[in-house]
């Protein structure tokens, strides 16, 4: 009996619909101890992003110590469980990047965000995304920011169907024709709704 596919980060849990996502995984947080797997990991995308992060500024290994597990910036990862094919057993299936303290205290920035290739269309990102904005949302975060690139339709259509919308574009910023789209969410912040459920009461 297939039970419903279940996201664990922690003790907080989504349960998305069969159709949102394939398999069974879990969503935790990185650690210093997981730098290898995520510099793998964005090695194994990296040309990927235009331009590859492997040519910006710093490359990756500054990419890896100032986004992992730092004071204020780290990675949300998601690991197979035993259903999924072996090939993918040492490897995560999928990992977004926050930085904190963006543009003020109350707003994050998404650093990076990518699906693995053979993992791609079921879910996984959403997951991370949610889970990412949930996590930020209790901790007082009501912005999040990014950008993505023209020529790059799924993360265009992956973040707009999730609510974020355009507040910018740089056009020609990348090169070749290749625009900069600069995107921005409002959260709900839930420190804020539990804030205004105390005063509310006490009224
Ligand atoms: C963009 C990316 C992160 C999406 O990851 P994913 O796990 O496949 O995405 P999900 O399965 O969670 O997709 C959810 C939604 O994203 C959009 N989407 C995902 N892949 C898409 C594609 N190939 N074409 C168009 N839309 C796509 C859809 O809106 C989809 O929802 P729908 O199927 O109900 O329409 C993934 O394609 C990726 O890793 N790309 C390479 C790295 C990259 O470009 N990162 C973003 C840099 S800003």
């Amino acid at each position: 009996m297939h039970t419903e596919p279940r996201c664990m980060i922690g003790r907080y849990s989504v349960t998305l619909t069969l159709s949102e996502m394939a398999e069974d995984f879990s969503i935790r947080y990185a650690s210093k101890v997981d730098k290898l797997q995520v510099t793998n990991f964005i090695e194994l995308v990296d040309k990927e992003f235009y331009p590859p992060l492997s040519k910006r500024e710093g490359g990756i290994p500054e990419r890896v110590d100032k986004c992992l597990d730092t004071d204020n910036a780290n990675f949300l990862v998601a690991e197979p469980d035993s259903s999924y094919e072996n090939s993918l057993h040492e490897t995560f299936i999928g990992m977004i990047g926050c930085t904190k303290n963006w543009k003020g205290n109350d707003s994050a920035y998404i650093n990076f965000l990518a699906t693995h290739p053979n993992c791609r269309n079921s879910g996984i990102s959403r997951a991370l995304c949610l889970q990412l904005e949930k996590e930020l949302s209790k901790s007082g975060v009501n912005r999040i920011y990014l950008c993505t690139w023209s020529g790059n339709p799924a993360a265009i259509r992956f973040y707009e169907s999730l609510g974020y919308y355009r507040y910018a574009v740089v056009l020609n910023d990348r090169g070749n024709g290749v625009n900069t789209i600069y995107y921005k969410k409002i959260l709900i912040c839930s420190q804020n709704m539990q804030n205004n459920n105390i005063s509310s009461e006490s009224r």
